[in-house]
């Protein structure tokens, strides 16, 4: 598969007369992939039934006639405002039991049985008509993007009663499974139970916890719709847009149903509210955006996508609108992502969008052009990738040494019950991340129902709160150094602890007796330098100790190769212990500049300077926004 490169197009927000011009200039900018549709139902369809397909089908002849592929994007995110005169009880209700209005986007109940059937409706006239001519699908447009897939309407309340009698077959089953004897929680039947919102104060664990797995399942259910209509009528690969950072629903479960993964890249979009990274940082990388956050995503969707198929679908070219703060990029920082992606496996980075939008919610949202048509300062870097990814080889895919774990349940379940705040499972995996990136190593984002870790040297697995039986025999069978904990394994399925207490590992005589949360300001010191913070386990043991707090009680220990950590480092501990680790895993660690970090690709290695300012590395200067591959 070669590198390609793409963009969004809405040719509803544009004079026909101007498409075939902009096709051509996509072209001779050297773009293959052009994506459409996803949000043009109420051009579509402008009253119920009445189709307007034939603007569309002149828009993808002009597309396809200039030579570029056509992604055709579901338009279920926005259904047109007479949906709701048709369906008025389809919106999603939010946590305080309020409905949540049109007047955006992303505004149905994913147990909206009707809505689903609209949306399975309207995906089947498309691929009906279109399903020959466009070169790949889009599903929808980000699922769970602005906190969209957990919904409290009496649609989901039904839904749930169903799911959990089939989870449960007895309401007494139910109430052994979550512990509902406590407080006197126990139900008769299944139509009694609510979701869990409004109450006096916080649920059963168990309840939130299968609420969370149903909200996901509902997900995966509505994507599989669309997905199956497409199939009856489309050859071509399918795809959905993720996000960073959301974890709403199991990603993974999603990948199996189609293709290609994809993701919405904005590095600078993330950088304040998702990122987790100190002021000092924010400053320091305001025009590049976090060196980790982006090679996470690229290493995640990878894994989300079959063998390894994943594309960048929208990628910041310019500032954008929704963040805080909204600068413009560094320059030379839209053709480095475009290859840190690349450098990652992407088949294809397309830039979100073609043309800024002079109207509504995005006007200060950049594209490869401005409102007037002329280029925007993204544009010349595009087509600098252009020409560089013109004569280059395949996309190159191979095994990392390192494997790290990444659980959507151990987010829910961790989100369910923190125990302290601070206590995020998303955060100590990606620190975790950063810090073996900090080290040079290369990274595969595995999902936790891995049975094979052949290959792999160092296995991480912090905060898995619950290991399947398939899951926990590959880590105590692998050959690699594997390293447990925070939190791994420490509960079962329904959230209830364990007896014998966790983590109840074979061949790791270890146990944690106590578990306490820090303050968030109060982190305290390991004996050998740094800090373990927020979460903290007391640890009865005879195994080898290679860690332990500064009144000599173990933070971590090892048999063999298999290893717990009981607390949460900080970037100095974290260090310590990784390079240990790599050390017995026969890895060579190579400690970086702050702003330097390297990708190998198997017969590319790529490095990139993350900073605002020239770095030396290995007897080169790289300049800000500085990408090298040999
Ligand atoms: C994405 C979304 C796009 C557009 C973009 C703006 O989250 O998929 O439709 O809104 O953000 O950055």
């Amino acid at each position: 598969m070669k590198r390609t490169l793409g963009t969004c197009y809405y040719p509803e927000h544009w004079p026909e007369e101007i498409w075939a011009d902009d096709a051509r200039r996509m072209a001779d900018l050297g773009l293959t992939w052009v994506r459409i549709g996803e949000f043009a139902w109420s051009r579509l369809e402008p009253t119920p039934d009445d189709l307007n397909f034939d603007w569309f089908d002149r828009a993808i002849t002009t597309l396809t006639d200039a030579g570029l592929k056509v992604v055709l994007g579901t338009p279920t995110a926005t259904p047109p405002r007479w949906m709701l005169t048709k369906h008025p009880d389809m919106l999603a209700v939010d946590a305080n039991g309020h409905t949540r209005k049109f007047g955006s986007r992303r505004h149905y109940c994913f147990s909206h049985d009707s809505y689903r059937s609209e949306a399975v409706r309207i995906t089947r006239l498309l691929a009906e008509r279109f399903g020959a001519r466009v070169a790949a699908w889009q599903t929808d447009n980000e699922y769970g993007c602005h906190d969209t897939t957990i919904s409290y309407s009496n649609a989901a309340r039904d839904a749930f009663r169903d799911w959990l009698s089939h989870r449960y077959q007895s309401p007494d089953a139910m109430n052994r499974a979550w512990g509902n004897v406590f407080w006197s929680m126990e139900y008769q039947s299944f139509d009694d139970i609510d979701l869990p919102n409004l109450t006096v104060t916080e649920p059963n664990p168990a309840h939130v916890l299968d609420f969370r797995r149903f909200t996901s399942d509902q997900v995966a259910r509505f994507n599989r719709a669309q997905v199956d209509t497409i199939r009856a009528h489309s050859d071509s690969p399918i795809s959905h847009n993720y996000m960073g950072r959301v974890t709403e629903f199991d990603h993974f479960d999603l990948g199996r149903q189609m293709e290609i993964a994809t993701w919405d890249s904005y590095p600078l979009g993330f950088l304040e509210d998702r990122v987790g990274a100190s002021p000092e940082d924010q400053r320091h990388y305001a025009r590049q955006g976090d060196p980790d956050f982006q090679a996470f995503h690229h290493d995640l969707y990878r894994a989300v996508g079959k063998a390894g198929r994943w594309w960048v679908m929208e990628q910041q070219p310019g500032p954008v609108n929704w963040a805080p703060s909204n600068p413009a990029p560094l320059p030379g920082m839209v053709r480095f992502w475009t290859w840190e992606a690349f450098a990652h496996g992407a088949e294809c980075v397309a830039y979100f969008r073609w043309r800024q939008a002079p109207f509504a919610q995005e006007q200060y949202h950049a594209g490869l052009l401005r409102p007037d048509g002329i280029e925007a300062e993204g544009f010349a870097e595009a087509a600098q990738v252009a020409s560089e990814i013109k004569d280059m080889a395949a996309v190159e895919q191979s095994q990392a040494p390192v494997a790290l774990i990444f659980d959507y349940t151990a987010q829910w379940a961790w989100e369910t019950q923190p125990q302290g705040s601070g206590c995020d499972y998303f955060q100590l995996v990606f620190e975790t991340y950063k810090g073996l990136r900090q080290l040079g190593f290369s990274i595969d984002i595995i999902p936790p129902d891995t049975a094979d870790l052949h290959g792999y040297k160092l296995v991480l697995v912090p905060g898995v709160i619950t290991l399947t039986e398939a899951f926990k025999s590959a880590l105590t069978s692998t050959q690699a150094q594997v390293i447990l904990g925070p939190r791994t394994n420490a509960k079962t399925a329904n959230l209830t602890i364990a007896v014998p207490l966790p983590p109840n590992i074979p061949g790791l005589d270890l146990t944690i007796s106590r578990v306490e949360t820090l303050r968030p300001d109060a982190p305290e010191p390991f004996s050998d330098g740094g800090y373990y913070k927020l979460w903290r386990e007391q640890v009865q043991t005879t195994a080898e100790i290679l860690e332990t707090d500064a009144q000599n009680r173990p933070l971590m220990a090892s048999t063999g190769a298999l290893s717990y950590l009981a607390a949460w480092p900080d970037a100095a501990a974290l260090k310590r212990i990784l390079m240990r680790a790599a050390k017995d895993a026969g890895l060579s660690p190579i400690p970086l500049p702050k702003d330097i970090r390297i990708r190998d690709a198997g017969q590319t290695l790529f490095i990139f300077n993350h900073g605002p300012d020239p770095v030396e590395y290995n007897g080169q200067t790289l300049p800000p926004a500085g990408v090298l591959w040999t």
